[in-house]
């Protein structure tokens, strides 16, 4: 629609500028005060930022477009694609991985903005071999049909039992409440959790 300025027109825009100058300290998406902001980012004349990231607990170094967000990060140069982008614009929370723990919409947050922050994605849930307690409950209540919401869905769920040992059904349909699923697995995301919990108790 003509006059309309979407997300990633303020990005790119935005992107640009930022390309052409030093790149500031605060963040375009973060909350002021946050810790880490500018952190490990460098120009190199290239009209790219040397970043490091510290993700699934290794430090990866690489070079990005400072309008670049997380997901496209992780998924792009970092070849990480368990991280789903769906809307790519903050609506439905395909694309939510940890920062500090924290679930939060990679589509949302430009990668130099994570500074020191540690990200963990689906990738790295796992134990080795030994699957996260609410992967293994999705897996055993069937909680997914054709699984694109699924990696979103399990970090928020994972972020939930970790937290809270007991958590009630009312708390489960809060901490996924931005997530949607089209497939409409709903009921047995809600098991799943809920079986998780339990076990990451017990
Ligand atoms: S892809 Fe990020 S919220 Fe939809
Ligand atoms: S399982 Fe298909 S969108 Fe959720």
């Amino acid at each position: 629609m003509t006059g309309t300025i979407t997300r990633r027109d303020f990005l790119k825009a935005t992107g640009a500028a930022m390309t052409g100058v030093a790149v500031p300290a605060a963040g375009l998406c973060a909350a002021p005060g946050e810790a880490g902001q500018g952190a490990g980012r460098a120009g190199n004349g290239s009209g790219l930022l040397a970043i490091s990231l510290n993700v699934n607990g290794a430090e990866r170094r690489i070079e990005i477009e400072a309008q670049m967000t997380l997901a496209e990060v992780l998924r792009g140069p970092l070849d990480m694609t368990g991280t789903k982008v769906g809307c790519d614009r903050g609506a439905c929370s395909a694309c939510t991985v940890w920062v500090d723990r924290v679930p939060v919409a990679s589509c949302m947050m430009l990668a130099v903005d994570v500074g020191e922050r540690k990200v963990v994605t689906i990738e790295g849930l796992a134990r080795g071999e030994e699957l996260h307690p609410v992967q293994a409950a999705f897996i055993a209540h069937d909680a997914m049909q054709c699984g694109f919401c699924t990696p979103g869905l399990v970090m928020s769920c994972a972020a939930l039992v970790e937290s809270k040992p007991n958590p009630s059904i009312e708390e489960i349909k809060d901490a996924i409440s931005g997530h949607l699923c089209r497939c409409g697995s709903y009921p047995h995301v809600f098991a799943a959790a809920m079986d998780a919990a339990k076990t990451l108790k017990g």
